[in-house]
């Protein structure tokens, strides 16, 4: 090869050394970007702050102890909308009813109005609490299905029927119009239902779990879990988890092939320890394994009570645990907590505070997975 070729040919090596240089650099700026743009930030503030969360026209989000469902691109948040006034005063109640929100950044919401309102008249007859509304889809039915916890006007908590029962309503859609199919209690009519939840498998079946107990013996509250009939309807077996005495706000996820069952002590809208129970079957048995939170006010869950926890779309895998920090002097203005779940082995769950914090923590944090 003469000097000019080979020149040339350097020449030629070089320049395309720099195209697959810029191309490689342009693809990592874009997924750099990309990354950035999909970290969604959430702000705690300090244990006692009630940082409001606004939806895109400023209004605080009034989604709580609901719950967020994944559909048609978008995330869904949904909860009780509460009145503006103190929690002794009534503002625990709702005449509105469960409302939702969209989102397709887990940071701007949408308000997609009430999906199941209260009514002049009738069983859905305001003030009422529709507490810890769930929803899972059915893939059978094609309908989206709700329950909660119902009590009707004057919204009083008691142990006769319609004082503490379990709600079910569906929709075709998300966020549509959901249609109230009544109340009832899976354990009879001796037994009220109060907090609850739902689970859906990875093989479809879905359960109902909730916190029961019988005016007969006021202390004795458990949690329970029900199969539900294959359209997600009605509850057939139930069974007492026999080591979850007072406990209430459920969340449950399933991860490593455990079933770890997240829940907060009972002490009104008072913070209190949040413990997981363990168990390798749905049906137990549920090994206690304590308080999952670590740091300072643990005992308190750092001034939050659980609610759901999400598992994000676009990093399976991770969670955010969703608690609602009580304002008593105002429920409306409760403040929406998000962490994200610790895993520090497969076999546990655990539980730090941050007062902000963003999703790129996950893609970071090796006991976060
Ligand atoms: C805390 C529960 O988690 C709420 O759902 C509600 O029932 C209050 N207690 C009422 O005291």
């Amino acid at each position: 090869m003469t000097a000019r070729k080979q020149i040339t040919k350097e020449r030629e090596v070089n320049m395309k050394r720099q195209v697959r240089f810029t191309c490689v650099f342009l693809v990592l700026a874009c997924v750099g970007s990309l990354s950035a743009i999909a970290a969604s930030q959430f702000v705690n503030g300090d244990y006692d702050d009630f940082v409001l969360r606004p939806d895109v026209e400023g209004n605080h989000v009034g989604a709580h102890h609901g719950g967020i469902l994944f559909v048609d691109g978008k995330y869904w948040w949904y909860g009780q909308s509460f009145r503006d006034k103190s929690a002794r005063d009534g503002g625990d109640l709702t005449t509105d009813g469960v409302v939702m929100y969209s989102s397709t950044d887990l940071v701007n919401w949408k308000n997609e109005g009430v999906i199941l309102a209260c009514t002049p008249q009738g069983d859905l007859k305001g003030p009422m609490r529709f507490e810890r509304a769930k929803i899972i889809y059915n893939d059978q039915t094609k309908k989206f299905v709700m329950w909660f916890h119902y009590v009707n006007a004057p919204g009083k908590h008691g142990f006769n029927i319609g004082e503490g029962d379990a709600g079910v309503a569906t929709c075709d859609t998300i966020n549509g119009t959901y249609e109230f199919h009544g109340y009832h209690r899976p354990l009879g009519s001796d037994m009220r239902v109060t907090d609850c939840t739902l689970f859906k498998d990875d093989d479809g079946k879905a359960y109902f779990i909730f916190d029961s107990g019988s005016p007969k013996k006021r202390g004795d509250r458990y949690q329970y879990i029900a199969s539900l009939s294959d359209d997600y309807l009605k509850t057939t077996k139930v069974s007492k988890i026999p080591n979850s005495k007072r406990r209430e706000a459920p969340a449950m996820i399933k991860k490593n092939g455990y079933y770890f069952l997240i829940t907060s002590g009972l002490t009104s809208w008072n913070p209190n320890p949040t413990k997981v129970h363990r168990a390798t079957n749905i049906w137990g048995p549920y090994e206690d394994l304590g308080n999952f939170c670590v740091g300072e006010k643990r005992e308190i869950t750092f001034n939050a009570q659980s609610t759901y926890i999400l598992e994000l779309q676009d990093k399976p895998g991770s969670y955010v645990f969703m608690g609602d920090r009580w304002n008593r002097e105002n429920m409306k203005r409760s403040a929406h907590i998000w962490l994200p779940l610790e895993f520090p082995t497969q076999d546990t769950v655990s539980m730090r505070y941050h007062k902000e914090w963003d999703t790129s923590i996950f893609d970071v944090g090796d006991t976060l997975k």
